[in-house]
């Protein structure tokens, strides 16, 4: 059936086309609506209207006719212009024929017929249009088998593969990012164009780049996005990072694991517990020092000391060179990775109180977002061995929450204030009032003194002792 009324039960669609007519136009809806409301996507919020003529004068007449004559937005150099009511946005172009400059994104513009604007866009399952006019409402005009391809699950460009690319190379992110979310393939010559043509990211500005990062770390499983990165050589520019930790190497009989793709694992572990963007960019980022500290040891084999702060300190270049905000996001990113190690080595020991302490106090209001991250870091495919870690992990958690209940060692502050300290020994701010201070923060984490007032002020007076200090 070629008749998509059904597509179009907003209200929106009648204006638009009542305003398409009385303006004399021919209108249609085109690009990700028609691909989401064939693919049952849920109701889409943006609706691309492609228009033969002035997309801006049909965004104003529609505006005219809409009850609360919104305010349209115009883009003068791109010929497009938008409009907002509550639900939706709705972007108005001019059918376009582009060329696209080698060094931007760019296009100079030039009228176009529909099958002009349908052949420049970036694939053929989102070049399909449904008519806006009455002659033939709701009929889908998909010259390049997008239907066809919805359902074989298949990326292609209308074009000539290397064409569409070069036009836009965002379009390589896109394809990658696609088939991701919507779990398709990228048709072999769309792939070799992208590998050909993967230098060709370098002009594209960096917070598109990280915009479509983004939505491949958000899908139901990132490691379709990241392998189709490794293999089209895009990772190589974009995160050299993780390509530094791919591979494995063997000295006298000894192998360490392949820390690329078991980080693409753990980020797959991760997204079934969590939705918290930052939290899977840590997933991510979680091994990235171990490339900079992997060592051989004739005594212990392959070791990567430090590799957590190390890590964390790549975070911060990271972030900055891709132009990510340097913010409490990047600062939570960078505590993850610094403590991403701390509640294995828990659960490896005797789980002893202090340390629980300790653990609760320095990943604070963090503590159950780095517990899913260590679970999702268990990877093994031993299943006893899998077992044994999670249940290890169960029993940090159950102390976790006993000695939290018990300590509240979460974000506390010393149960005795600088200002006292320095009132009980007549001090000037100095050097002793944080010796006493620490040392009260220690003996509470260790388990000498409980942490309450009446312990700490005690605790205070005798360390004050010991220092030489007298008591007023
Ligand atoms: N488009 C394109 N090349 C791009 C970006 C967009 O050809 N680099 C076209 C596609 O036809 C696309 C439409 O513009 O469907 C709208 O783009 P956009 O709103 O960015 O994406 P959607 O396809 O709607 O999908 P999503 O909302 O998931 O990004």
């Amino acid at each position: 059936m070629n008749n998509h009324t059904k597509a179009l039960p907003h209200p929106i669609f009648f204006i638009i086309a009542k305003a398409s007519q009385e303006l004399g136009l021919s209108t249609f809806v085109i690009g990700g609506f028609v691909r989401d409301y064939i693919l049952n996507r849920g109701e889409a919020k943006d609706i691309d209207i492609v228009t033969l003529g002035s997309g801006i004068a049909l965004a104003k007449k529609v505006a005219q006719l809409l009850p609360n004559k919104p305010n349209v937005q115009v883009f003068k150099n791109f010929g497009t212009a938008m409009l907002k009511t509550e639900e939706i946005e709705v972007e108005f172009v001019g059918a376009r024929k582009e060329s696209y400059r080698k060094d931007s994104r760019k296009p100079s513009v030039e009228e176009g017929s529909l099958q002009d604007d349908q052949n420049r866009r970036d694939f053929t399952i989102n070049a399909m249009a449904i008519s806006l006019n009455k002659d033939n409402y709701g009929t889908l005009i998909d010259p390049f088998g997008g239907l066809n391809h919805l359902e074989e699950k298949l990326i292609k460009t209308p074009l000539e593969p290397g064409v569409t690319y070069s036009d836009d190379p965002l379009r390589m992110l896109r394809a990658i990012r696609f088939a991701t979310q919507l779990n398709f393939t990228i048709e072999e010559d769309s792939l070799q164009a992208i590998t050909q043509h993967a230098d060709r990211i370098t002009i594209i500005s960096k917070e598109r780049i990280i915009d479509e990062l983004h939505k491949i770390l958000l899908a139901a499983k990132p490691s379709i996005g990241f392998a189709l990165l490794e293999k089209t050589k895009l990772l190589d520019i974009i995160l050299p990072e993780l390509i530094a930790l791919k591979g494995i190497d063997e000295i006298e009989g000894q192998r360490h694991k392949d820390n690329f793709w078991h980080t693409l694992e753990v980020v797959d572990n991760i997204a079934q517990h969590t939705d918290n963007l930052w939290l899977r960019w840590a997933a991510l980022l979680h091994d990235i020092g171990k490339a900079p500290t992997k060592r051989f040891d004739k005594k212990i084999g392959w070791t990567f000391h430090s590799h957590e702060f190390v890590g964390a300190k790549m975070v911060y270049k990271l972030f900055k060179r891709l132009k990510m905000p340097l913010n409490d996001k990047m600062k939570f990113v960078q505590k993850m990775v610094l403590m991403s190690s701390r509640p294995i080595v828990i659960a490896s020991d005797d789980v002893t109180d202090s340390a629980v302490r300790r653990l609760i106090f320095d990943a604070g209001d963090y503590i159950e977002d780095l517990m899913t991250l260590c679970e999702a870091d268990i990877t093994t495919k031993n299943p006893k061995r899998f077992k044994k870690y999670h249940n290890n992990f169960k029993l940090v958690r159950k102390k976790i929450k006993e000695v939290e209940e018990r300590d509240h060692v979460r974000n506390f502050e010393p149960p005795v204030s600088g200002e006292e300290i320095m009132q009980t020994f007549n001090l000037k701010p100095s050097r002793e009032i944080g010796v006493i201070k620490d040392a009260i923060k220690e003996a509470i984490l260790e388990g000498e003194i409980p942490n309450e007032y009446a312990a700490a002020r005690e605790f205070m007076l005798k360390k004050g002792k010991q220092l030489g200090l007298t008591h007023v």
